[in-house]
Parts: C-alpha cells; structure tokens; sequence
C-alpha cells in the first residue's frame, strides 16, 4: 500500500484555488487539514472520475479499471495528498465555489494532474523520460535542488467526459496545469521548466490538443535537430561563406483567408541575437545622444529629422538605411508629427527608452526580438538566427519562435502548412 505522508510537510494549499481567468477549472484542495467528513466526499468524488475515465476511455491510460477499482480509500487518499502532485478539475457550478468541500459536491467534468517539480540530478544518469516512475512519483519535491535548475514536470490522467468534449475543456485544463507548474517553478527560482506528457492512445485527438497549447512531439525536435545539424554542416564546412549568413524561418499557412481571417501581428524575444550586425539608430534627447556616443551607436537627434523636411523620399531612405530604431521616451510622440507614417509604414517605428533604462541592454532587446505579421499572401518568413551560432542556440531560438508563431494563429498547428528553414545561401531544409 502506498504511504501516507505527514500533512505539515504539505506547503499551504488548503483553500479552494479557481485558475485565473479560467473560470471553470480549480485545484483539488489537499484535504489534510479537512473534516473527516469532507474527506470521504473528496475521496469519492476523485475515485468515482478516475474510475469512469479508465472505463470509458481505458487505452487512455497507463492504469487499468482493473487494477484501480481495487484501491482502498487510503490509497485514493494518498493520492490526493500526494505531494507532488496537483489534480485539476473542469466544473460547470454557478456560483463557483468557494469551500473546498463544495468542488467535491459537483461532478468533475474534467480532470488532469500535473506531477512535480524534479530535476535531472536527482536521476543521475538518466534521460528526461525517467525522471518519473511509479516508485519516485510520491516523493516530496526537493525545493532548493530546483533553484537555478530546469524544473521537470508531467501531465498524466487528461480526461474530459464524452458528454462535454470539444467544447475547450481539454484546452483550459492544459493552459492551466502549464501556468500552475511554471508559475511554481518561477517562485521556486527555477531557470527552466520542461513539462512533459506521454500519450498512451493511438488516437489523434491528444496530439492535437497538446499541439494547440504549445506543445512539441519529441520526434519532430528530434526532426529539427537534424535540420539544423544538417544546415550548419553546410554552411559552417562545406560551404563557408565570407559573410555570416543569416538563417531564415519560412512558413507557409494554410486554412487561413488573410481577406477574412484576422491579420496578425506580434513580437518576441529570442534567447539568441539572431542577426548581431543589425543596423539600430538612436532618436534621442540630449542625454541618450551622449550615451549613444559613448557606446557607438549610431545616433539621430530632433533636428536631424526635421532637417528631412518631411520629404517622403529622405524619410524612406532613413528607414531603408536601419534595421530597426529606438527613441528616447520623451521624444517619441513628436515622431510622428515630424517624420509623418513613413517609419511605421516601413514597420520599423522605434521602440521607446527611458532614461533609466540600460541602452546597450535595450539595444540586444531590440537586436533579439523578432516580429511576425501577416499581410497579404499566406508565407512568411523572420530571421531567427545564423550560422555562426551553435546547434543549441539556433534550435531554442527556432523552436521558441515556431511555438510562438502558433499560439498566434487562430487554429494553431492546423493552420501551419510548412515550416522550412534556410541559411541566405544554403538549401531549404523542411522541418514541417
Ligand atoms: C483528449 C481530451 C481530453 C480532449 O478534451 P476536449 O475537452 O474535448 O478538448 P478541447 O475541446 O479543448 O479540444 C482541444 C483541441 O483538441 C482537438 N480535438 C479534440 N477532440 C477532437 C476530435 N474528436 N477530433 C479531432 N480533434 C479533436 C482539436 O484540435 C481541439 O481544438 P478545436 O476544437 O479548437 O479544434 C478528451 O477527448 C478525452 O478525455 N479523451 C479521452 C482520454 C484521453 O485521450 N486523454 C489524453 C491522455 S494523454
């Protein structure tokens, strides 16, 4: 029989948590503290669900109805005191509720666990894909091991019931054990989190849903490591160039209708500069001219752009001439008003600065963050790194910006038609 673990090595949970803004799912209180009572109804109500979702849906899971339907109370209890685990649940109650006793009055529509936080040294030797089995899973998370550390997690026991799926149950569930383990790790101090899931069925409907909140089938990493190996070879040995070449992510839409659709548009943050000899400008004060001078910036002040007397041709070959600029705060209303749209047009309208800001730092910010915007024809293309970069660096920049790229799409994965990557002068590689 599994053991019981000592509710005061439990951290504080005994209140109902509603997820923000996901208004119907909560976090299954610990029922340590709880009325004896209450527990039984808790106990009940999480082994009636767990039972129903291993008989309606049995290749569902690792677990079998046979096996569970054995448990005792206790061992059902010590899951739910478990530790290291946190089960989620979808509930349709207005008002919500708000004891934690009342979550276990309503029927749980959907469940999903998460497991964690642990880190690889714990398992020495071993591989991310056994840092959990069934004899560590109940293990108390060790706090300062996570500290500057890539958290681990693992989703396991998704379940929505049939009567109530498609209706985003499954998608919520997901967003929020992602947000309840990140935010953990984050005050846990954590450097990285890695949530990890196993899907047991043959069935597509899981792997659409996880693609849709952002998730990547290890095989297809697997693909873009070998893309990119493939690419650097090319062009850091085979074909070196005399110039750092740029890498290129392209990607071809489908199911979309840029005249009906939404356009859309949105910046993020690489880990990695992808393109180091991106020309910036600085439109600054007197202060951040100084500063733009001390760091060899290239700089512009007020009355350099009113020199340009609002000649549409002088301001688009300003805009031409830099890769992107940043303003001083103070200055950047007047922007328009002296250089007119020409900036914006040419999307390139300057990212603001403040005095108290760290201007080199504010630069590599500017120099790392990429934009996707979608126009008129279903492909883009961004620059998300270059050759001279290491495998590492180039395949977390590629991989962050593609999720990104899909949580901006309306269907995600399902509106993604090919993902190629492509140094200027190397062939395409498909990834996608
Ligand atoms: C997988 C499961 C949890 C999905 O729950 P759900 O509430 O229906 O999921 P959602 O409504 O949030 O759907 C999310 C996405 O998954 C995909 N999806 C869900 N059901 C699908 C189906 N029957 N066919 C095709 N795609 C489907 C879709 O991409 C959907 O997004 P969309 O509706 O915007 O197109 C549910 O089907 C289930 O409990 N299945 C049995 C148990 C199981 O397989 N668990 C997973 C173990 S890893």
């Amino acid at each position: 029989m599994s053991s019981f673990t000592q509710p005061t090595e439990l951290r504080p949970q005994d209140q109902l948590i509603a997820i923000a803004a996901m208004a119907d799912v909560y976090l299954v209180p610990k029922p340590a503290q709880s009325q004896p009572s209450d527990i039984s109804l808790l106990i009940e109500r999480y082994r009636t669900t767990r039972l129903t979702a291993l008989q309606l849906d049995p290749d569902a899971f690792g677990s079998t109805y046979a096996r569970e339907i054995q448990f005792t109370d206790e061992i059902w209890l010590s899951r739910l005191l478990n530790p290291l685990s946190k089960t989620l649940v979808s509930v349709d109650v207005k008002p919500p509720p708000t004891e934690p006793v009342d979550l276990a009055r309503h029927e749980w529509l959907g469940t999903a666990t998460i497991l964690g936080p642990k880190v690889l040294s714990e398992t020495k030797g071993s591989s991310l894909w056994t840092t959990y089995t069934r004899d560590n899973s109940n293990d108390p998370p060790d706090w300062p091991a996570v500290k500057d550390s890539n958290a681990i997690y693992m989703i396991a026991g998704v379940f929505v019931h049939p009567s109530r799926r498609r209706q985003g149950r499954g998608k919520r569930l997901i967003r929020a054990v992602v947000s309840t383990a990140t935010e953990e790790a984050k005050s846990a101090g954590a450097s990285r989190v890695t949530i990890l899931l196993e899907i047991e069925s043959e069935n597509q409907v899981p792997d659409r849903l996880y693609e849709s909140a952002g998730f990547w089938a290890v095989d297809r990493e697997a693909g873009v490591r070998q893309n990119v190996q493939q690419l650097l070879e090319y062009s850091q040995n085979e074909k070196k160039r005399n110039f750092l070449e740029t890498v290129e992510l392209q990607i071809g839409l489908k199911n979309y209708d840029p005249q009906r659709d939404k356009r859309f548009s949105g910046t993020i943050r690489l880990p990695n500069v992808p393109r180091p000899g991106m020309t910036i400008c600085v439109i600054g004060d007197q202060h951040d001219l100084d500063r733009s001078k001390h760091l060899g910036i290239e700089s512009a002040s007020v009355d350099d752009l009113k020199k340009l007397n609002k000649n549409k041709k002088l301001i688009k070959k300003l805009a031409r001439k830099y890769d992107a600029f940043v303003a001083s705060e103070t200055l950047l209303r007047q922007i328009p008003r002296i250089l007119g749209p020409g900036l914006s047009r040419a999307g390139k309208f300057p990212t603001p600065v403040s005095h108290a800001e760290d201007l080199e730092a504010k630069v590599t910010e500017v120099k790392s963050t990429i934009k996707f915007q979608l126009k008129k024809v279903l492909c883009l293309g961004v620059a998300v790194g270059n050759v001279g970069m290491t495998e590492d660096e180039l395949i977390s920049n590629i991989m962050l910006a593609i999720n990104y790229l899909v949580s901006l799409l309306k269907k995600g994965w399902q509106n993604v038609g090919s993902l190629v990557i492509k140094a200027s002068m190397s062939p395409p590689k498909r990834l996608y």
